[in-house]
């Protein structure tokens, strides 16, 4: 049986689910030979290890025990005392205790640190852990897009990273980049509907509704950030395009996209409240979208939110396009990305279907994981 040893940073939905994943597949991994041990979860406060990580990860039960206090809101250190096979770190102590784990089973059994946290912070720790011969596998796009010089640190060990799950949940949108510039089929524009909330909002404009009723009606249904503005900023369909761009081996930083957000910046989170941008901000930008609709409609096109890298530019925000293209086809809350390429460049290559939600993304997790077997004993 070969044996893959991870630590999982973040411990919110995705995290969750994928530990979930891990225990649903035991039967259909065993098979395939191979068994995933999780030797240490962490939080944003502490990070549990197991006793014994040469031999034995925690057991299903405890991780089912640490899926179901996380999803009630206790941290993880209040579980320490449900297994008497763990030890228990602080914050501060949590990045030594990865890298002494790294150092001990990076260059030997292997291990896999996998980031499901929403954080900032863990950049430096994976990069520790990738130079000590860890591998790292993301859902976090934070470490991905922070300065270049990190990135390609990461990057740089491109045999022992995988990030799947950053752009397009578990869509291989990644996987399809990669595998174009590596038949040396030189990729000329990627265009991407890259947020679910963002393609919602746009296809219920093209039906005629008012922003401000779509964005309430979307918050009510779940389908945004508790904050709408998180959604409406672009930030984070940014973050996708500057990974995909970085893919294809451009030396460029956030502050170098061009990001049209969906609110004025003086209905931002530091001048209005949310409740007062539900109730008054949105509705002032009701009338200029409504007659953007109009004008696009004219030329036989539509508007979408998407994400363009073309000719060293990145550029995330509305844009005008075909009504039968795949993009102008999407209909509510799918991810949509054509990469054009000398090989595609009449009909792009396209991959679409869900591109958010816990189980798809820690399915990708998941499948990224597997992925990197053969580097473990
Ligand atoms: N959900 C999706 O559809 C989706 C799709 C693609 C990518 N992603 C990405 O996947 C990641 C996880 O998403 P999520 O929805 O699971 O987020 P979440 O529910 O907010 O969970 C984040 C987790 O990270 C933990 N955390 C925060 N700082 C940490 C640190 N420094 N070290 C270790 N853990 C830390 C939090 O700890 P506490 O529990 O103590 O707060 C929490 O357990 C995010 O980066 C997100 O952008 C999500």
């Amino acid at each position: 049986m070969k044996s893959i040893p991870i630590i999982l940073l973040g411990c919110g939905g995705v995290g969750r689910q994928l530990l979930q994943h891990i225990i649903s597949c035991r039967s259909i991994h065993s098979k395939q030979g191979i068994v995933i041990k999780v030797v240490g979860v962490s939080d944003s406060t502490s990070l549990l290890v197991s006793d014994d990580i040469m031999l034995t990860g925690m057991e299903d039960e405890f991780l089912t025990a640490i899926c179901h206090a996380k999803s009630a809101g206790s941290p993880l250190k209040f579980l320490l005392n449900q297994s008497g096979h763990c030890q228990l770190f602080t914050e501060k102590e949590a990045v030594e205790k990865i890298v002494a784990i790294a150092s001990s089973l990076g260059g030997t059994t292997g291990l896999a640190v996998v980031d499901c946290s929403a954080s900032g912070e863990t950049i430096d720790v994976l990069k520790q852990v990738s130079s000590l011969g860890s591998c790292v596998v993301l859902a976090n796009k934070k470490p991905l897009t922070c300065a270049i010089e990190d990135f390609e640190k990461l990057a740089f060990h491109f045999r022992r990273i995988r990030f799947e799950s950053t752009v397009g949940a578990g869509l291989p949108v990644i996987a399809s980049v990669t595998r174009v510039i590596s038949s040396g089929d030189p990729i000329s524009r990627i265009v991407g509907s890259l947020s679910g909330t963002l393609g919602y909002v746009m296809s219920e404009l093209e039906d005629g509704k008012a922003f401000s009723e779509i964005v309430r009606a979307a918050k009510s249904l779940g389908y945004t950030e508790p904050d709408p503005r998180d959604d409406l900023s672009g930030m984070d369909v940014a973050r996708k395009g500057l990974i995909l761009a970085r893919l294809l081996g451009w030396r460029i930083n956030l502050t170098d996209i061009k990001i049209e957000s969906l609110y004025l910046s003086e209905f931002g989170p530091d001048s209005m409240s949310m409740e007062d941008f539900l109730a008054k901000g949105l509705s002032q930008l009701d009338e200029k979208l409504k007659e953007r609709v109009a004008i696009a409609s004219l030329k036989g096109n539509v508007l979408r939110y998407v994400c363009v890298i073309q000719d060293s530019r990145c550029n995330v925000g509305i844009q005008e396009l075909p009504k039968d293209s795949a993009l102008g086809r999407l209909r509510g809350s799918d991810n949509v990305v054509e990469i054009y390429s000398r090989c595609y460049e009449k009909s792009p290559l396209v991959i679409q279907g869900a591109g958010a939600g816990n189980d798809t993304t820690a399915a990708g997790v998941l499948a990224d994981i597997i992925d990197l077997q053969d580097l473990f004993a």
